[in-house]
């Protein structure tokens, strides 16, 4: 089955995504983390991104669709993909069905997951992951069980990312509104969106999820 979970910054897609990935054997592709990967590897690319990532705007589609391009011919995913954050615009979408053509697989739904912009500001400045494994958490909705020490890996370093404030958020949530909620209604006409309350508590988004994939 694949997926895309469609929302804007600090919704739920990428905690939504973990839990899918530990669940059902899905890979989650998230073009976020791979734009991260190749700053912190010190690429090209990653080099030419970052000040974009930072201020909150969109990188080129050129770009994404390329990562997308190479995961896609490259990965293996017996329970399908999850894309997380992916497409953007609809340049990425119309690229996307072509792409899942090529390799003859197709979308199965895309889950729209709906927040309120007040609760995006407190997601979006609390959140932190741990600098080993990539766990993700929150100051108060997602505490690790042992304070300071990672559930999934124990380590004991974490790390906030750059585009985590206030001012990026705005530009961000601009992006996403300008750039990305035409998504809904491209595909709402195609038959292929299911919405979901994403202001829900974690463990609520997730069971709202498993009943819209096997509602699919
Ligand atoms: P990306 O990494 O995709 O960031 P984003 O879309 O802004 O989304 P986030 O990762 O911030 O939020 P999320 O929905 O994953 O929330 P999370 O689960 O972490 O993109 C970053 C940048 O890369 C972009 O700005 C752009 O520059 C570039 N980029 C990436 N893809 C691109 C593309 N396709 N085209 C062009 N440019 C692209 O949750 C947030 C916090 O809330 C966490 O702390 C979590 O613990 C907590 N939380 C989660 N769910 C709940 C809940 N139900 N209740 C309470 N707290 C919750
Ligand atoms: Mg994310």
């Amino acid at each position: 089955m694949n997926i895309i979970l469609l929302g804007p910054p600090g919704a739920g897609k990428g905690t939504q995504a973990a839990m899918l990935v530990e669940e059902r054997n899905m890979v989650q592709l998230s073009t976020g983390d791979m734009l991260r990967a190749a700053r912190s590897s010190g690429t090209e690319m990653g080099k030419m991104v970052a000040g974009v990532m930072d201020r909150g705007e969109l990188v080129t589609d050129e770009i994404v669709i390329g990562l997308i391009r190479e995961q896609l011919e490259t990965a293996k995913a017996d329970g399908g993909f999850i894309f997380d954050g992916f497409p953007r615009t609809l340049a990425q979408a119309d690229a996307l069905g072509e792409l899942l053509d090529s390799v003859g697989q197709s979308l199965d739904t895309v889950i729209e997951m709906r927040v309120d912009d007040e609760a995006l500001v407190s997601r979006i400045t609390g959140r932190y992951t741990c600098a080993n494994c990539g766990a993700g958490y929150h100051d108060t909705a997602k505490k690790p069980a042992k304070e300071g020490v990672c559930d999934k890996c124990g380590g004991t370093e974490f790390k906030r990312r750059a585009d985590d404030n206030e001012e990026s958020l705005k530009t961000r949530l601009m992006a996403y509104y300008k750039d990305t909620s035409p998504l809904i209604g491209y595909y709402y006409a195609k038959g292929q969106l299911q919405t979901i309350d994403g202001l829900a508590a974690i463990d609520t988004v997730k069971a709202s999820i498993d009943k819209a994939l096997s509602d699919s």
